[in-house]
């Protein structure tokens, strides 16, 4: 009789001992540990708190001023709202957001807000964030592994994105043209959506006679302008160029100034609307800019506390976008964030 108490006694406080244990507020829970709570709830849901956020931002780089604007929206919302943010900055390297990526790992981060460098590569690493039981947001640029290894994927729209710059070739060029592309980072979702998205809409007529990457960057665009100019007559030989990204577009114009080209001899459109972008169709480079939009935080961060408080989300959220012109340019210029 007093063995089986004293026995009662010693599971009761094992199993309290196991659930003080198992809820560390902000851990996340394995999945299918929970009994069916949904992948990546925390312990403290449903009323985990941004103060119980631990959020992973393996940065790809800071390549271009949409990345800094990026940057910039992550860290000023975790001030805000109060949740810690795990930053690293890649340099454009796969292998260091991966490195970062097991960093937080084994930190136990609650949440990875990924921004992909590239597309391919990623099953290993986002499987061990997984088994670990860590959701996974990709956010910006798209992933090719398989969607059950991420929450969420939170970004724009890269071949709607191509597609809106396309339509502006074929209302300038009706009867056809010959245009260059400085393409984004081989391999990137932003620039393999954003070429996919142009070459699908873009007018027979046009034709794509070169297409070499800038890696989103305006100082390696520079010596590629260049030596488009080298190899082809502007003019005779094109009449436009499709740019991926601002930065580029403004590293292109440097090169293009210095060949005695003048703002509107080339119909020229680019990628982003940032304040460089605003500014190149103030000054008559840019007949148009499509707009992709850096400020991901606010979205990013809400929906990783829905995901630690067990609520449901949207497996692709799309940012509303638009494309600026340069009649309303000056005007707006003020007015950007970025
Ligand atoms: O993935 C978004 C792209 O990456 C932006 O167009 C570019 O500026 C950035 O480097």
């Amino acid at each position: 009789m007093k063995v089986t108490r004293i026995f009662r006694f010693v599971v009761v406080v094992a199993l309290v001992l196991g659930a003080v244990a198992c809820g560390s507020a902000g851990t996340p829970a394995p999945s299918g540990s929970t009994g069916g709570a949904p992948f990546g709830q925390a312990s403290c849901a449903p009323n985990c708190k941004f103060s119980d956020m631990t959020m992973c931002f393996p940065q790809l780089g800071a390549e271009s001023d949409w990345r800094t604007a990026d940057t910039a929206s992550f860290r000023d919302e975790a001030q805000q709202d109060g949740f810690k943010l795990v930053f690293s900055d890649a340099q454009q390297h796969q292998e260091n957001q991966i490195s970062a990526i097991r960093a937080c790992i084994q930190q136990g981060v609650s949440v990875i807000a990924l921004p992909p460098v590239v597309e391919d590569g990623w099953d290993a690493v986002l499987t061990e964030a997984h088994n670990a039981g860590i959701p996974v947001i990709i956010v910006d640029r798209s992933v090719s592994a398989d969607p059950s290894l991420y929450v969420s994927h939170i970004g724009s729209d890269m071949a709607l994105e191509g597609k809106r710059a396309a339509a502006e070739f074929n209302k300038k060029f009706p009867n056809g043209a010959k245009i260059l592309e400085l393409s984004g980072t081989t391999g990137s979702g932003a620039a393999v959506g954003r070429a996919a998205g142009f070459r699908a809409d873009l007018n027979a007529n046009i034709q794509i006679i070169d297409s070499q990457t800038g890696n989103f960057t305006r100082a390696e665009a520079l010596p590629v302008m260049q030596a488009f100019l080298q190899r082809y007559k502007f003019g005779t030989d094109f009449q436009g160029i499709f740019i991926h990204n601002d930065d580029m577009g403004l590293g292109a114009i440097e090169a293009l100034k210095a060949a005695g080209i003048k703002p509107g001899d080339l119909f020229i459109v680019s990628v982003d609307g940032t304040r460089g972008g605003f500014q190149a169709m103030v000054d008559g480079w840019f007949q148009a800019d499509v707009e992709c939009n850096p400020l991901l935080g606010p979205q990013v961060a809400q929906m990783a506390l829905d995901i630690m408080n067990g609520k449901p989300v949207d497996a692709n959220v799309l940012t509303n976008e638009t494309v600026y012109y340069p009649d309303n340019a000056a005007e707006l210029l003020p007015t950007r964030k970025y």
